[in-house]
């Protein structure tokens, strides 16, 4: 890899300005249409102008749930990082390191050099970005341990790590939360000691006054907000309840049914920040997903692809495109955290089945040739109590003339250090689509992406994407962002397929 991280495109397509990059790119793709029985297919191309603005701003991130496994291995990762920490461990020094995030360790290949060889390049060289390291964060937890006891509690970093951490970690503490016991599993009532009093009003009001109080005392220019606590059981979309923003906003008001994650939504839309839902339950009801597009608001989800979902849509996509009849996904995992243990109740963990099953459909769909209409492999998801986090998939596919052929994965891993790297990748990508105005030769009017950010995909699993209208013939237009890469915003042709799993 290229030690100078900097590169410039040299074409007329890019303009490299005081204030942005504004780069013309060209999308190719097809549209299908169906006349008399035979598939017509038309291929357009859509020139793009995109344009990034360079000035990087002071990022606050807020994490509901702060406290827990993920929020605290987090914010010890970016203090470690920033303070250059190394610890021994039985297996020699360790030093600090941002592995297992696309923007910090992963590279691009820019294309070939003289000799024939690929260049490549840091993932965060594509475009200015925010540097991790320059993250401040805040957050909420309706448990009132300070960051240094709930890293200890995590379990997590080894324990010479935790030492040096520990003085940094003492002073932050999270601001109290809502708890509406309905919503998550009976065992977590016990750490509910730091709760937001009041109707559900006072509570909004209230987050809704924390978010500038961090902006403003830490000095911020933008701050985003993202839900890491515990996972929630399912909503019900009722009509006249959380359909509609007005609705919704009425449902708060009277005090009837709303999850504390759908309120931490709606204040981070009234103040305008960034609503990204790690976890798996659909928190961005329609009433909400109304309010972010109102408002212009960014919001993504739903729960964080990191271990064994990030595998499955890979292998998924591998087997059924390869023409293996995937007939049967068993899952089993245990792990011994809090998460895990929020997630023995059956309603929280329906949401989290629902949401690992999910990554599957799309490449179910993509082969009539195997699945019928509504044929899908079977799933099977089995928590339990342990310590680590151990997880099993076993995937059967039929194979010609009525074989079988079984994979068997074992995975082994501390969830939140894969986690960690997959939520601050979350806040820089945001943050840089936050800077990104585009528009094309047939609507030379700028534009700024969808609110609800589907470009995130490779980093959710069960992926939040606009309503389609009828008759839409628009692929939102960035949405191939992901999938011919953001060098497109660059103005440097794709050289690479997309991540697997995006
Ligand atoms: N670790 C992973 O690899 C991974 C992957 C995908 C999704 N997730 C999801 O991320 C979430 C967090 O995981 P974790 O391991 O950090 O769990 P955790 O139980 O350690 O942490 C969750 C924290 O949320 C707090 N909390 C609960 N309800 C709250 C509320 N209403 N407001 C504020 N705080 C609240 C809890 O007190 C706890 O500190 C879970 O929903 C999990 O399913 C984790």
């Amino acid at each position: 890899m290229e030690a100078a991280a900097q590169f410039f495109v040299e074409s007329q397509d890019v303009v490299y300005g005081p204030e942005a990059i504004e780069a013309q790119y060209e999308y190719r793709t097809t549209r299908v249409s169906r006349e008399g029985g035979v598939l017509k297919v038309h291929p357009t191309t859509t020139r793009f102008t995109f344009r990034t603005v360079w000035q990087v701003p002071r990022l606050g991130v807020m994490l509901v749930g702060w406290g827990g496994n993920n929020g605290s291995t987090l914010t010890a990762a970016v203090l470690a990082n920033r303070l250059r920490l190394s610890w021994a461990t039985r297996s020699g020094r360790k030093e600090a390191n941002y592995y297992g995030s696309l923007t910090q360790a992963g590279t691009v290949s820019l294309g070939l050099d003289a000799e024939g060889q690929e260049v490549f390049v840091p993932f965060s060289a594509l475009l200015p970005m925010v540097a991790p390291n320059d993250l401040v964060f805040d957050g909420w937890d309706i448990l009132s341990l300070n960051l240094a006891e709930a890293m200890r509690r995590a379990k997590v970093l080894d324990w010479e790590l935790q030492e040096q951490l520990w003085p940094h970690m003492e002073a932050l503490q999270p601001r109290p939360s809502v708890y509406i016991p309905d919503f998550i599993a009976a065992n977590q009532s016990t750490r509910a000691d730091n709760l937001i009093p009041g109707s559900r009003t006072q509570q909004l009001e209230q987050i809704r006054k924390d978010i500038p109080d961090f902006w403003s005392s830490a000095g911020l220019d933008k701050v985003i907000v993202l839900w890491t606590a515990n996972t929630e059981r399912f909503c019900e979309v009722v009509p006249g309840l959380n359909d509609t923003a007005e609705n919704l906003l009425r449902t708060i008001e009277l005090g009837l049914e709303v999850s504390p994650s759908t309120l931490f939504a709606i204040a981070s839309i009234l103040e305008g920040c960034t609503f990204l839902n790690g976890s798996p339950q659909n928190t961005l009801v329609p009433g909400a997903l109304e309010l972010a597009c109102q408002h212009r608001v960014f919001v993504g989800g739903d729960d964080f692809k990191s271990g064994q979902t990030k595998v499955k849509s890979v292998l998924v996509d591998f087997l059924i495109s390869s023409g293996l009849k995937t007939m049967s996904i068993v899952s089993y995992n245990h792990l011994g955290n809090n998460d895990g243990q929020n997630l023995l109740a059956p309603l929280q963990f329906r949401s989290k089945e629902v949401s690992k099953s999910n990554v599957v459909d799309d490449m179910v769909q993509s082969n009539p040739v195997l699945y019928m209409p509504g044929e899908e492999p079977d799933h099977c998801y089995v928590p339990y109590m342990g310590d680590s986090k151990r997880a099993l998939d076993e995937y059967t596919s039929e194979i010609m003339l009525g074989g079988t052929n079984t994979l068997v994965l074992h995975n082994t891993c501390e969830d939140s250090l894969l986690a960690a790297p997959i939520m601050l990748d979350l806040a820089l990508l945001t943050e840089l689509c936050q800077r990104v105005s585009f528009c094309t030769d047939a609507d030379p009017e700028p534009q700024t992406f969808h609110p609800v950010l589907f470009l995130l995909s490779f980093l959710f699993k069960a992926l939040l994407v606009p309503a389609r209208q009828p008759g839409d013939q628009c692929d939102f237009p960035p949405a191939q962002l992901h999938r011919e890469h953001p060098q497109g915003l660059r103005g440097a042709p794709a050289t690479e397929p997309h991540a697997p799993g995006a």
